[in-house]
């Protein structure tokens, strides 16, 4: 079975809107284990428009839910991560304008940084992901610099299945799956994340090599109308359904 990540960054989007209490993160974190998520994804931004310091510290404290760290490349970063000790931490290139991520990290370019970055999170014992697009030139990077995982950005294919882009999203499709191919044959782990509804899902999990997929803002607004509980339960079947096809 495929592992569910539920980001939930948009509940504490939520609480910031008002500056107070509720709703809370950590609350959110146990429900959506509670109905059936593997794990809970947080990214922690360099300025603090979702999860704040508190919320990284006090999920780890008040909870032993799996956590995902989304982070970027940085000092503090890499200070916070190895303090609080996640059970993965994901790297991801962070633009301060960006509404969200936009793209996968460039792992070739920052190859000696990157080597350099991981090398005390990894003494931890902390899992390492990468985000990184469906580019099997950035996944040897990837596996050259020391990550256990890496998860292939779903967003390109997600925008242009929402445009019906049909010739553009089944090529971005056949990029996915042939990503997903080479990096298991290099032993690396593959998540997929970004933008992923009940529909994109269906493409997504049916690729055998994926082991967990991330998902964020789609889950939390559909939770709007039906509730967090049959939302997890619904991505979950969709999940399940598009791996028996
Ligand atoms: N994976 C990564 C690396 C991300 O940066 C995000 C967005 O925070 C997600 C998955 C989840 O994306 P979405 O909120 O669009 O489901």
């Amino acid at each position: 079975m495929k592992r569910l990540g539920v980001n939930i960054d948009h509940i504490a989007t939520l609480r910031n809107a008002r500056g107070e209490k509720h709703p809370d993160p950590i609350n959110a974190a146990k429900k959506v284990i509670s109905y059936g998520a593997d794990s809970v994804t947080i990214h922690l931004r360099e300025d603090r428009r979702h999860i704040i310091d508190s919320d990284v510290k006090r999920i780890k404290k008040e909870t032993f839910l799996p956590v995902n760290l989304e982070m970027a490349a940085t000092e503090e970063m890499q200070q916070i991560a190895t303090e609080v000790i996640p059970n993965a931490v994901c790297l991801v290139p962070e633009k301060r304008e960006e509404r969200t991520t936009e793209g996968g990290l460039d792992v070739i370019t920052e190859e000696n940084k990157l080597k350099t970055f991981l090398d005390p999170i990894i003494q931890k014992k902390i899992r390492v992901s990468l985000f990184v697009s469906p580019d099997i030139s950035q996944i040897e990077a990837a596996s050259r610099v020391g990550a256990n995982i890496i998860e292939l950005n779903t967003g390109t294919f997600c925008d242009l299945l929402i445009e019906n882009n049909k010739k553009e999203y089944l090529k971005e499709f056949e990029k996915l799956k042939e990503a997903s191919v080479y990096g298991k044959n290099l032993g690396l782990e593959i998540h997929g994340g970004h933008g992923l509804t009940f529909e994109s899902v269906k493409y997504i999990a049916s690729i055998p090599e994926i082991r967990e997929l991330n998902i964020g803002h789609f889950l939390i607004s559909q939770a709007v109308f039906d509730g967090i509980e049959k939302t997890i339960n619904t991505m979950r079947l969709e999940i399940d359904n598009s791996q028996k096809k």
